[in-house]
């Protein structure tokens, strides 16, 4: 077991949020996902106050090494997430964290208020990759920003507060160390990084979006540089991800300076992805000591 922001972990391998939907794995596969599920932790797709629809299609383009996801967050919004999701996900056999993500600080503080009040939740994430409607600016993208936006909801609750970087950002480690100043647990980066595909037919954006988000093994090499920046600017612990594969992929983000890893993409291809790379990463370990 280890010890993450006092959650015990079986493993050091999570998901990435929007990349595995438990509750439609629960459904093919039944009951078999809880007696082996891949992740020591589910996160869960990004939660926001009002249901959305997301974006319109094209929502995918897939690119060397990965693909480019304009989904645009559709979800069912918070009252039908605790009404109709909630509770099957708190069935899964491990920790449970809640991913949120408003369009100003009041909607996050409305959203960390709803799921602190919820046993089933170990931990909040907090998406802060979108536009902050009364500023304008990427909340993430600003240290001022996710200074004031920490300030705002850290009193709020007793649950770990892991923030979630977005790449976009002219100085990443800036960010991480507002956040950590302004009380935020933990950090999980990288988020997709902004990219676009011109349709060859019409040689107009393809993505219904205009653009959309690059993951997969083609931004491994950034995220292996952005957790190493970050590792060293901060003393919180870190969630590493972007492009993992492989049980040698999650080890370097963890010798970069991650205390846990989670794979995104990856589990599009292979649904046990999770599983493997835990399993791989622990015999490396294992005999190495
Ligand atoms: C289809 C898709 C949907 C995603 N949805 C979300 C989301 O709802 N919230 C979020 O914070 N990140 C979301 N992400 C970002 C991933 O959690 C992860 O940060 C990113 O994809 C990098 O990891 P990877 O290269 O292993 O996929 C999504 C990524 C993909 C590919």
């Amino acid at each position: 077991m280890l010890d993450f922001c006092g959650i015990a972990l079986e493993h050091p391998i999570i998901n990435g949020s929007g990349t595995f939907d438990a509750i439609a794995a629960r459904r093919a596969f039944g009951d078999a996902l809880l007696e082996s599920f891949p992740f020591a932790a589910f996160v869960t797709k990004t939660v926001t106050v009002a249901p959305r629809e997301g974006n319109p299609p094209p929502r995918l383009w897939e690119v060397a090494g990965g693909l480019i996801n304009s989904i645009g967050l559709p979800n069912k919004g918070l009252h039908g997430f605790l009404a109709e999701d909630l509770p099957e996900l708190a069935e899964l056999p491990v920790p449970l964290i809640v991913n949120v993500m408003g369009f100003s600080r009041d909607e996050v503080a409305e959203l960390v208020d709803a799921f602190t009040e919820r046993d089933e939740v170990a931990a909040l994430e907090l998406n802060v990759s979108c536009p902050n409607v009364e500023t304008g600016l990427v909340m993430g993208a600003d240290p001022g920003e996710v200074a004031a936006l920490l300030e705002r909801v850290t009193p709020l609750t007793g649950k770990p507060l892991i923030v979630k970087l977005t790449p976009n950002a002219g100085d990443v480690p800036a960010v991480a160390r507002a956040a950590e100043a302004a009380g935020a647990s933990a950090l999980s980066l990288i988020n997709t990084l902004r990219g676009m595909a011109l349709d060859p037919g019409t040689g107009q954006p393809w993505l219904g979006a205009t653009t959309g988000g690059v993951s997969g093994p083609a931004v491994r090499a950034i995220a292996l540089a952005q957790v190493y920046a970050v590792a060293r600017a901060v003393e919180i612990p870190i969630v590493g991800m972007g492009g993992v594969q492989t049980p040698t992929d999650a080890l370097n983000l963890l010798r970069a300076g991650a205390d846990l890893v989670a794979v995104g993409t990856e589990s599009f291809r292979d649904p046990a992805a999770g599983r493997r790379v835990a399993e791989g990463l622990g015999t490396i370990v294992a005999n190495r000591t």
